[in-house]
């Protein structure tokens, strides 16, 4: 009796650790299965990129979307490459998509040579918009051409031209009668507050998502004039509008907003 038992216990004994036994190589087929598929699935991602990106493109374009230590922001908050259009302050400024093949940028400030020795005008950006404190590296600036190359545009320009009073040198004289035309225009806040939210919204106000940029609805001290000469020759890391982008009227409507916001 005890006999049989001890081999009824024996044989249970027996299956349970076949069962273990299975059960556990599956496991580790499984598991295996798993890292192959993780592996493939990175191989056909590499290929991918590699068809359009080659490893500088790909260093340019990470310092692209690279936000700023000195202030959190980064190129593609104002630039257009073609896929984030949705971030508002990209209407502003210019298309980043073919400007390896610019001849003249930044308004005629780099023309020949000079345009791919500044990554076609991004080195100015970099120390005044990105507060840099040292300038872009040879190997940075090659990277920035090379993302460019990979963008295309059917419109992309091989000038472009805006108008501005901010370039290539303040225009004095001429903010002086910009100042006057915006002044005798009739502000209206409420289309203001709308074209203030797309236009300056990013780094000004509730929303804003860059550092260090002074507070314009409390304790404000400037004016209409003041506003208008932020807003047409830029300030440190603030970028200029230029007239094709925000029109006179719409820079009095925004200026009408800031003014009622500091009402007391
Ligand atoms: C705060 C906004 C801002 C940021 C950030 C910024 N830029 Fe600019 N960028 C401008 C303005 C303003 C101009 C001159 C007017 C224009 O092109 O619309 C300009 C001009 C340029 C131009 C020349 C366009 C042309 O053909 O005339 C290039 C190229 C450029 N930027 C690249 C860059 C790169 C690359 C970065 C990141 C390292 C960068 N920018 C960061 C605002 C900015
Ligand atoms: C990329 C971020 C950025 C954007 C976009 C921007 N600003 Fe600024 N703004 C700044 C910074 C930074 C300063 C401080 C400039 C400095 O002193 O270096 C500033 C300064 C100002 C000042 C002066 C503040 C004072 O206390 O004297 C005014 C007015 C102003 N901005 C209005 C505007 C308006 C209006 C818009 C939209 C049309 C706008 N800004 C868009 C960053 C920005």
């Amino acid at each position: 009796m005890t006999k049989q038992i001890s081999s009824v216990v024996t044989l249970f004994f027996l299956i349970s650790a076949l069962v273990i036994l299975l059960e556990g190589c599956s496991k580790e087929k499984e598991e295996a299965g798993a890292v192959q598929k993780k592996e493939t699935t990175e191989t056909v991602k590499d290929k991918s990129e590699s068809k359009n990106f080659s490893a500088g493109a790909a260093a340019g374009k990470e310092l692209f979307y690279m936000k700023s230590g000195s202030n959190n922001i980064s190129c593609a908050d104002c630039h257009n490459d073609g896929t984030n259009s949705d971030n508002p302050l990209t209407k502003y400024f210019s298309d980043i998509r073919g400007a390896d093949k610019r001849t003249s940028t930044y308004h005629g400030k780099f023309k020949g040579e000079d345009v791919k020795k500044h990554a076609s005008g991004a080195s100015v950006c970099w120390e005044n918009y990105l507060k840099m404190k040292t300038p872009l590296t040879d190997e940075q600036i090659n990277n920035l051409n090379e993302f460019y190359a990979t963008l295309t545009s059917p419109d992309a320009k091989t000038e472009i031209v805006y108008e501005t009073i901010a370039l290539p040198s303040k225009n004095k004289a001429k903010l002086k009668e910009v100042q006057k035309v915006i002044t005798g225009l009739n502000g209206d806040p409420v289309k203001g507050e709308e074209k203030f939210k797309l236009s300056c919204g990013t780094c000004h106000g509730e929303n804003a998502k860059i550092k260090k940029v002074p507070d314009i609805f409390d304790e404000f001290e400037g004016n209409v004039k003041s506003i208008v000469f932020n807003v047409r020759f830029g300030d440190g890391a603030m970028p200029f509008y230029n007239e094709e982008k925000l029109s006179n009227q719409e820079l009095a409507d925004i200026a009408a907003y800031i003014m009622k916001r500091n009402e007391k």
